[in-house]
């Protein structure tokens, strides 16, 4: 596949007019930097006004009841016998589509795990990974949070004692159309995705998911995600309230969201990566003085000394993965003729064993996947989505909106990664101006500290995960699901030592 090359030759040199670029765009490293560098070089063209939904909610008194089509029988046809190659388990699996324009012929696919035990009464949980164009499937189940991982074979899978449906419901999205399995028979919608789109065919979804998953519909409901879907998880969760608020009823009884390094606030983000990588000797201080001095990063054109100085930090950054500064790289992408001895931190050559797995004819007939037999093959994140047309430059103002409507909202982050690192966060949560709460303390889990926590009032939790890089459950596993029991639960997290 050679894509560890193309992730070493990842470049500033190359001036992207499109945000996917033919090199790259289908690993999350690139497609988040692509969109970065062309939402601040060469004048973009994406819109990066703030997030509204107002104007898609139509004037229709029963709007929900328009976009809601008929799920029936559609559940039981999703059920997922089983997964070549997977162990035996005791919950259920389901994967398949839902039309999300009948007009255009698009469907979203999705995969959802049932909980461990106690399906009944545990909240249903959606998972969103970002890019944009990077699949849930390929992150979120397959190498984060889902309950199983494959095998170095590519065709066998293990179970992931850390999955997060010991704690939820788990519903994994592929989204929008062009990413994964997930399209359209309209092939100029490949070229019209953006923040809102998503935002609005994200609900599309779930309001028909639900409807195919009715004993779900009362449920306690809650979005995370990482990464990009820092856009997406706010905006999903702005838009249900708006309907609700609408209809003056809960169609979606959405009680909180989790974010994880996550794109919050361009200005901040990236002022707080180069911060990072010079308090980390990854870039120099005068690199560091030379980017804060020439570039402005809540303008879209930057000065030619600002594109220099961007330029000669990509000579520090190239060689490592930015994702986790401290861990390994992938040195041989081959498949192995028999599974190689697994170990509870993700291997970093596992994209390649998803890719090889999820395009497996066997899996996706399993899996109900590609139903439609794509030209295209199944990419981690997409190759085929060819332009990005709004990026809202900030979605502090959504996070603001749901404190003051009592949603639950925990960002968390991990604090080895580069590309979002923690002082994004905390520059852009700084941003907020919100009185502290709770002061700054280690958490525990597993008799250890899981990482540093600080609650402002009104509700917003904001949690370190010591050890973790940008995918926090793939690094850090008993921490990550330490963190989502209590966020669900809505506990504090533990301020001594406890054993779980
Ligand atoms: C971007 O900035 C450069 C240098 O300041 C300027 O020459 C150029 O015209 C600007 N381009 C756009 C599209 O604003
Ligand atoms: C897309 O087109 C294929 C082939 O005509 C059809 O089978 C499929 O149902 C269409 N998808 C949607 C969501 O309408
Ligand atoms: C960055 O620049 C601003 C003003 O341009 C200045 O106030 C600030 O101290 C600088 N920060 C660093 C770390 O150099
Ligand atoms: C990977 O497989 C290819 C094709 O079989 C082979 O040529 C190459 O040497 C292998 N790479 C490594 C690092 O083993
Ligand atoms: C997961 O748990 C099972 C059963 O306790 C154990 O046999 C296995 O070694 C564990 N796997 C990992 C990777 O820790
Ligand atoms: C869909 O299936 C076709 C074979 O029917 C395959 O060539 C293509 O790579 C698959 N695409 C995806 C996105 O899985
Ligand atoms: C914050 O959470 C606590 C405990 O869950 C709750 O009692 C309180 O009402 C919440 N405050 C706000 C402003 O939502």
């Amino acid at each position: 596949m050679g894509k560890a090359i193309c992730f070493v030759l990842l470049s500033f040199h190359i001036i992207l007019s499109l945000f996917v670029a033919e090199i790259c765009g289908n690993k999350q490293v690139g497609a988040l930097d692509n969109l970065h560098k062309s939402k601040l070089r060469g004048g973009s063209q994406i819109d990066r006004s703030e997030f509204k939904v107002e104007e898609f909610v139509h004037d229709d008194d029963d709007d929900d009841a328009v976009i809601v089509h008929s799920q029936k029988g559609l559940k039981e046809k999703d059920k997922i016998e089983r997964l070549p190659g997977q162990p035996q388990v005791k919950f259920s699996q389901y994967g398949g589509y839902v039309t999300i324009d009948k007009v255009a012929g698009s469907a979203f696919y999705y995969y959802f795990v049932e909980a461990q035990r106690s399906k009944q009464s545990l909240p249903l949980l959606l998972w969103l990974n970002g890019g944009p164009g990077c699949s849930s499937l390929a992150y979120g189940a397959m190498q984060e949070l889902g309950p199983f991982r494959v095998n170095s074979d590519g065709k066998t899978l293990y179970r992931n004692n850390y999955s997060w449906n010991y704690a939820a419901n788990v519903l994994f999205l592929e989204s929008p159309v062009g990413v994964g399995f997930s399209y359209s028979n309209r092939s100029s919608d490949y070229s019209s995705n953006g923040d809102k789109k998503t935002a609005v065919d994200n609900y599309l979804f779930l309001v028909n998911w639900l409807e195919r998953f009715p004993e779900y519909k009362n449920r306690e409901f809650y979005i995370s995600g990482e990464s990009y879907a820092g856009h997406y998880v706010p905006q999903l969760a702005h838009t249900i309230l708006q309907f609700n608020k609408k209809a003056r009823k809960t169609i979606i009884n959405l009680k909180g969201i989790l974010i994880g390094n996550a794109v919050i606030n361009d200005e901040t983000d990236s002022k707080g990566m180069y911060d990072f990588l010079a308090s980390h000797a990854i870039i120099s201080e005068k690199a560091a003085y030379d980017i804060n001095k020439s570039c402005d990063f809540s303008s879209s054109n930057q000065t030619s000394e600002c594109n220099a100085a961007s330029d000669e930090i990509d000579k520090d950054i190239s060689f490592i993965d930015l994702y986790n500064i401290y861990a390994p790289v992938c040195k041989n992408s081959n498949l192995t003729a028999h599974p190689n001895k697994i170990s509870i931190v993700i291997d970093p050559c596992s994209e390649n064993y998803v890719y090889a797995y999820l395009n497996r004819g066997d899996v996706q007939e399993a899996l109900h996947a590609n139903v439609t037999h794509l030209k295209y093959d199944w990419e981690p994140c997409s190759d085929v989505i060819t332009k990005w047309v709004d990026s809202s430059s900030t979605v502090l103002p959504l996070i603001t909106q749901f404190l003051s409507n009592g949603l639950r909202v925990w960002i968390f982050s991990g604090d080895i990664d580069g590309r979002v690192p923690v002082t994004s966060t905390k520059y852009s949560i700084d941003k907020l101006n919100l009185p502290i709460q709770t002061v700054w303390h280690p958490w525990f889990a597993y008799g250890e500290v899981g990482g540093y926590t600080e609650v402002y009032k009104g509700n917003l939790t904001f949690a370190t995960v010591r050890g973790a890089g940008h995918q926090v459950p793939s690094y850090q596993p008993a921490r990550a699901l330490s963190l989502i029991k209590h966020f669900l639960q809505g506990t504090p997290l533990p301020q001594t030592k406890t054993i779980a």
